[in-house]
């Protein structure tokens, strides 16, 4: 078939997205409205705000994708929209939306689990590099502000078949870089502040152990057979270690003048953070993003050696994180193993991976029926 351009939605937490992506391989427009100064003074996502925000921007930040890629509605040959995961709300309006131009315009619609959009963010990048050909088995860590998980990744014909191999038993790690950003008053989301401010801390002064969940895994179903090992993940309890800390070494006062100070700012920059913070908040923070790096790497190698995998992809919002990048990068490298990351624009949420992950199933024909409605909970097989 000739060119494929697909026109991907995605609006399952707080970014309204729209992209166009030619045949799975080159981004040729990709449009990201962030809800973030919605949701700052509540330090993390409201639902009922989402939602609202998604109404306003979804028709115009469609239109903008289309007119920067030089497109129209009636020129694309298929829509892709994300049914989930994610909130039921905000996955709501995108689905409405692409569902009744995909109707109006009788063009094929696709619905993509938001999670294999992760992951094609990364294969997306490597053919606009001209690498075309992953060796598999495929190991993918999505690592976001909603998910922490390991995924087994296979080919099944022109698709993929992911099996669940290690996921978070409690908060996701994104989440946890957000939580401890808002109990330390450094502002929202954490992720970016953290990993801007860790490089100003000794990540050596605080020590925080890590449980080692690790089982056999109990499920009959499980295709390894009862000794497969599980690597799953828990990060609530570095969140209480860190609120811990601030009590024993009486932090209270600085966070309270540090909010004083930023509160006065309209919208304060991460060096405003970082004028706001003492050293001892510094290495607190590195130590905290030191100990979520090594876990996240840790885990994921020994979960690589233990399935024999031949490559390693880390995405999602997490995977814009600088330290971990270079932690990936090394370790795996030791192992020998290649490790793959999206560029930062698309780690974190868009609609470009939604446009990619949608090309192999539109040329498999899987088109989603009127029947198409969001799934909060949608699985990743
Ligand atoms: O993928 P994403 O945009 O949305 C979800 O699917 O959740 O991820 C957002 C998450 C937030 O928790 C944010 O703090 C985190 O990714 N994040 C980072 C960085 N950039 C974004 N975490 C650590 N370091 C970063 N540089
Ligand atoms: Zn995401």
């Amino acid at each position: 078939m000739s060119e494929v351009f697909i026109l991907g939605i995605e609006s399952s937490c707080d970014e309204t997205a729209a992209a166009v992506v030619r045949s799975g391989e080159e981004v040729i427009s990709n449009v990201v409205y962030s809800q973030i100064a919605t949701h700052q003074p509540y330090g993390g996502v409201v639902p009922e705000l989402a939602s609202r925000e998604h109404l306003r921007a979804i028709v115009p930040v469609v239109r903008k994708a289309l007119e920067d890629a030089s497109q129209t509605y009636e020129s694309i040959d298929a829509l892709a929209v994300t049914k989930g995961p994610g909130l039921a709300g905000a996955l709501l309006v995108g689905v409405s939306y692409a569902k009744a131009l995909a109707y109006a315009l009788k063009k094929p619609l696709i619905g993509v689990n938001h999670l294999e959009g992760h992951i094609h963010a990364v294969l997306l990048e490597e053919r606009q590099h001209g690498n075309h050909e992953l060796e598999f088995p495929v190991l993918a860590l999505v690592v976001s502000g909603g998910h922490t998980h390991l995924f087994l990744a296979e080919r099944q014909g022109a698709g993929w078949i992911y099996h669940d191999v290690g996921h978070t038993r409690d908060d996701a790690a994104g989440e946890a870089f957000d939580k401890v950003a808002k109990l330390l008053e450094l502002g929202y989301p954490g992720g970016p502040l953290i990993d801007f401010l860790s490089g100003h801390g000794n990540p050596l002064a605080v020590k925080f152990p890590f449980a080692q969940i690790k089982h056999p895994d109990r499920n009959p179903q499980n295709r390894y057979g009862k000794d497969e090992r599980r690597a799953d993940f828990s990060y609530s309890g570095i969140k209480t270690a860190v609120l811990r800390y601030v009590e024993t070494h009486d932090l209270r006062a600085s966070i309270a003048q540090r909010r004083r100070v930023l509160g006065q700012l309209a919208s304060p920059a991460p060096l405003d953070v970082l004028a706001a913070c003492d050293a001892e908040v510094l290495d607190l923070v590195a130590s905290f993003q030191r100990a979520m790096v090594n876990d996240l790497v840790s885990k994921t190698l020994a979960a690589a050696r233990e399935h024999g995998v031949a490559t390693v992809l880390v995405t999602g919002g997490v995977a814009a994180n600088s330290e971990l990048r270079t932690a990936f990068q090394k370790s795996a490298a030791e192992d020998g193993l290649p490790v793959h990351f999206p560029s930062r624009r698309l780690s974190t949420d868009n609609a470009a991976m939604i446009a990619a992950a949608a090309y192999p199933r539109f040329i498999a024909g899987e088109f989603a029926d009127s029947e198409l409605s969001p799934d909060a909970g949608l699985r990743l097989r």
